[in-house]
């Protein structure tokens, strides 16, 4: 199984990378991780996290008393004593540390996933700018996560754009229309309620199951549709 990279960038909605992230450590993958810094602004504001880009730990995106609420499905990451991070599968009840997340600094050019010769199994960001978008659109390169996104583009791998906003400009559904043709795959924060979801999570969980499946990455996460019998 190959490496995959995930960045978050300043869009509403950090709670669908988070569980993303717990997805994908659960799954036993090795994740990339790269922030933005107005993603911090939005894991403060949203969920009340304080990450340093600069002194980055995977724990800062635990709750800040370190306290998972029980009802909460975002049990998130743990240390796994050996300097990588894990969480609880999700998959059974026992615990099962198995991927990790390896961090890189937005700024940080010179990390492996800025380059083609770096293998990956693909990358999403999630959620998506409006301004990471038309970066990767018009091939900027300003920062880590718009190099790795072209670098993916380039080597015609996987890349899962998580676009959040609302209405859309012309700009922004162009810029949409250009990364698709140009291969990306456009997965908007968009939760259906065909499956019933009873909470916040149930509607997370909707738009991380379809990333997932992008992946190829196994999951339950939702009730799919056509395997319940009732519904014919
Ligand atoms: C709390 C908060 C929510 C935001 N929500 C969105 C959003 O949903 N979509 C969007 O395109 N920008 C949103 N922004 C603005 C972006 O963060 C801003 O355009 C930033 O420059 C994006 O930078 P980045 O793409 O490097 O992360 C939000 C900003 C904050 C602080």
């Amino acid at each position: 199984m190959r490496d995959l990279v995930i960045a978050m960038t300043g869009a509403s909605g950090a709670a669908y990378c988070l569980r993303l992230l717990e997805v994908l450590v659960a799954a036993g993958r090795t994740v990339h991780l790269t922030i933005s810094p107005a993603a911090t602004q939005v894991l403060r504001h949203e969920l009340d996290l304080q990450v340093d880009l600069n002194a980055f730990d995977p724990q800062q995106l635990l709750p800040a008393d370190g306290q998972v609420s029980s009802d909460s499905k975002l049990k998130l990451l743990k240390p796994d004593g050996g300097g990588g991070y894990a969480a609880s599968s999700i998959f059974s009840d026992s615990e099962v540390f198995t991927g990790k997340i390896v961090y890189h600094h937005y700024r940080d050019y010179s990390s492996g996933i800025a380059s083609g010769s770096f293998l990956t199994g693909g990358m999403v960001i999630c959620p998506c700018s409006m301004g990471t978008l038309a970066s990767i659109a018009t091939g900027q390169s300003q920062n880590l996560i718009h190099r790795a996104a072209d670098v993916h583009l380039k080597e015609r791998r996987k890349l899962v754009v998580v676009p959040r906003e609302t209405p859309l400009s012309v700009i922004a559904l162009d810029n949409m229309k250009r990364l698709a043709e140009a291969g990306a795959t456009i997965l908007p924060a968009m939760p259906g309620f065909y499956h019933s979801p009873k909470s916040i999570h149930d509607l997370i969980d909707f738009v991380v199951a379809r990333i997932c499946d992008q992946l190829g990455v196994q999951n339950e996460l939702i009730q799919r549709w056509g395997a319940d019998s009732s519904r014919g």
